[in-house]
């Protein structure tokens, strides 16, 4: 059977380095508060020139050389960002151009679940033999769409980039590759986390509204879901599970997520806190960690998760 197979992930951050002590100067918070509600310590926050294009090139750059995959091969690019460069064109056909590859190149909005949607649509692809080589990119520029007056929210999120490169290749069916990937979408909740701008109302770019505890609530309950139908679609048991690399939204969302699982708390990987909240760029900086520090090893079984803004949630197992 034809797979996706994971080739390799890059990322990319920001140079600027933004501790919580330093938000306290200008913000009626605290290191304390963050910490203990959040577990985020430090964000990179992009400057000048830094953009959700750059880093998603940088990150992408990366992943081909972990990869050992020249540009020339991909032929289809999923970036998914809440925060393109413009409105058009894709930011992905940026970075097609700035990597010199052919093929398809296009964006995807899901917001924090937006890699685990852009990992189900490009392995979709490659399985009905539409592209063979895939970079899944996950690019966000949240800092420009924070309210910086708004405690509540701007502590908690971060910019930065992380990049897969996928294969299709013939494998074996206890092989390696994606085996099983569900997603979902519930517009009802649209309000508990939007931006309150757009083009086609307000004309502006808008700011990031979030009612934090209901977001909180809903996360919990549809990731424990999820995770347990994707680990059915795969017909693998939850103790099979060497890695889970969530979303890093929050670490007590990820604490509860493992509790309702029954699964041990370090068995997820944890970055928020030197990350913080990078939307759609959070699963592949998580996931690039826990490979480059020896936990994600050939043979494991990962599995990758998200849940955001829509509301989107969504799973996917990944066998390496
Ligand atoms: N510093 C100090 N105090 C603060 C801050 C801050 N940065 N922010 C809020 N507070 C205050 C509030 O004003 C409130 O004060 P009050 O009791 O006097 O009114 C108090 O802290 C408690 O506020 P809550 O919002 O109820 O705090 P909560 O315990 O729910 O924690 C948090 C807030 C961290 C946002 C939490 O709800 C959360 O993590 N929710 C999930 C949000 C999330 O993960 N969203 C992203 C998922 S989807 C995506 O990634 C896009």
């Amino acid at each position: 059977m034809i797979r996706s197979v994971f080739r390799g992930v890059g990322t990319a951050l920001p140079r600027r380095v933004v501790s919580n002590d330093e938000l306290a100067q200008q913000l009626d918070t605290s290191d304390q508060w963050i910490r203990e509600r959040t577990g985020i310590t430090q964000r990179y926050i992009a400057g000048e020139g830094e953009t959700t294009g750059t880093l998603a090139t940088a990150a992408a750059r990366a992943a081909l050389a972990d990869a050992g995959i020249d540009a020339a091969e991909i032929d289809l690019i999923v970036l998914a960002t809440a925060t393109p460069d413009s409105t058009f064109p894709a930011t992905a056909t940026q970075v097609q151009h700035a990597l010199g590859c052919g093929g398809a190149a296009f964006d995807l909005a899901a917001v924090c679940s937006g890699f685990l949607y852009a990992l189900g649509t490009a392995d979709s692809m490659i399985r009905t033999g539409m592209a063979k080589t895939a970079l899944v990119i996950g690019a966000e520029t949240f800092s420009r769409i924070l309210d910086w007056e708004d405690r509540a929210t701007c502590v908690l999120f971060g910019d930065g980039a992380g990049a897969f490169v996928l294969q299709g290749q013939e494998v074996p069916a206890d092989g390696p590759g994606i085996l099983a990937t569900k997603l979902y979408a519930d517009g009802q909740h649209r309000d508990l986390l939007y931006v309150d701008g757009g083009v086609s109302t307000t004309g502006t770019i808008g700011k990031l509204r979030m009612k934090g505890r209901e977001v909180f609530r809903h996360a919990v309950v549809n990731l424990a879901e999820v995770l347990t139908e994707v680990l059915e679609m795969a017909g693998r048991p939850a103790e099979a599970i060497d890695w889970v690399v969530p979303h890093q939204a929050n670490f007590r969302i990820l604490e509860a997520t493992a509790r309702k699982l029954g699964l041990p708390q370090d068995r997820f990987v944890v970055t928020v806190d030197r990350h913080a909240n990078t939307s759609a760029a959070s699963v592949p900086l998580a996931f690039a960690v826990a490979r480059a520090d020896g936990r994600i090893k050939p043979g494991d079984l990962v599995m990758l998760e998200a849940m955001g803004g829509g509301f989107t949630w969504g799973a996917s197992l990944l066998q390496m």
